[in-house]
């Protein structure tokens, strides 16, 4: 039996593939938890996975933003370790930046589907798994942003469906606290990942300046976080939006 924090847990997280996602499987398999590594890109779920070692990990292919799709990954979830997740990280996102006038609905949609959509559909479908189950010591962490803060311009859609995520875990929170499942959420600030690489060099340049810290969060900065939230040593943090930023206002 594996020790740490999280022995005898299993952790489901979406957008393993890549960036936090694929380093929250990372610390949260040291800390002891069977991680399914659940990604729209099989590809790179498998490579996470494959990096932990299977008696670790395993991976599955998920497209958060359909509920059928959802329903599916549930049911695999419970077969992969034959216990269903008691810890679920919501880290699937994308961006599709663009300024308002010329914002193509699509580009509207899509990232709603995937960030908002998303994250409610995989909260309340593994909510619902861990209540049947009767597990306990539950926790759900979903990706907001400091974006849901700073209001960048070329952002309404991804500003407002991170802000919404906000809003959307106080509410589960509330929901979910007499079931024994915590919810919260994390604003990372600009973190070195795939996503932070389409940013131009310019704005990095400038969001560095403005970060007392001087740099951009690496996702492992991120991931303790998460696996802070995910273990007891937070039990009684529920509802709660955290600044991950290295100071960024
Ligand atoms: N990187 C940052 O600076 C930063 C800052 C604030 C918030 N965030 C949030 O953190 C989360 C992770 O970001 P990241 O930087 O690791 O991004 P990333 O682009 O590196 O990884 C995102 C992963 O999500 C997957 N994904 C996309 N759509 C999906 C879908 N429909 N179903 C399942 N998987 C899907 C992708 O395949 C990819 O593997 C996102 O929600 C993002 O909005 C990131």
């Amino acid at each position: 039996m594996a020790s740490g924090l999280l022995a005898g847990k299993v952790a489901f997280v979406t957008g393993a593939g890549s960036g936090i996602g694929r380093a929250t499987c990372r610390i949260l398999a040291r800390d002891g938890a069977k991680v399914i590594a659940a990604d729209r890109n099989l590809q790179a779920a498998q490579e996470t996975a494959q990096q932990l070692g299977a008696e670790r990990a395993a991976a599955l292919e998920v497209d958060v933003s359909s509920a059928s799709s959802v329903q599916s990954a549930v049911a695999a979830a419970l077969a992969k370790f034959q216990q269903a997740p008691s810890i679920v990280v919501n880290s699937a996102g994308i961006t599709r930046d663009g300024y308002m006038l010329k914002m193509p609905e699509h580009d509207y949609d899509d990232v709603y589907s995937v960030n908002l959509k998303g994250t409610f559909l995989v909260t309340q479908q593994f909510a619902k798994a861990m209540i049947e189950q009767r597990l306990s010591e539950c926790s759900i962490v979903n990706l907001s942003s400091i974006v849901a803060r700073l209001n960048n311009v070329g952002q309404a859609n991804y500003a407002a469906t991170k802000a919404g995520v906000i809003s959307f875990t106080e509410v589960a929170s509330k929901e979910f606290g007499k079931f024994g499942i915590r919810v919260n959420c994390i604003l990372p600030g600009y973190i070195d990942t795939p996503m932070v690489a389409v940013v131009p060099e310019k704005i990095k340049q400038q969001v560095v300046q403005r970060c007392p810290l001087g740099r951009l969060g690496q996702p492992e900065e991120i991931a303790e976080v998460i696996a802070f939230l995910a273990s007891q040593k937070s039990a009684y943090v529920n509802g709660a939006a955290i600044e991950v930023t290295g100071g960024l206002k």
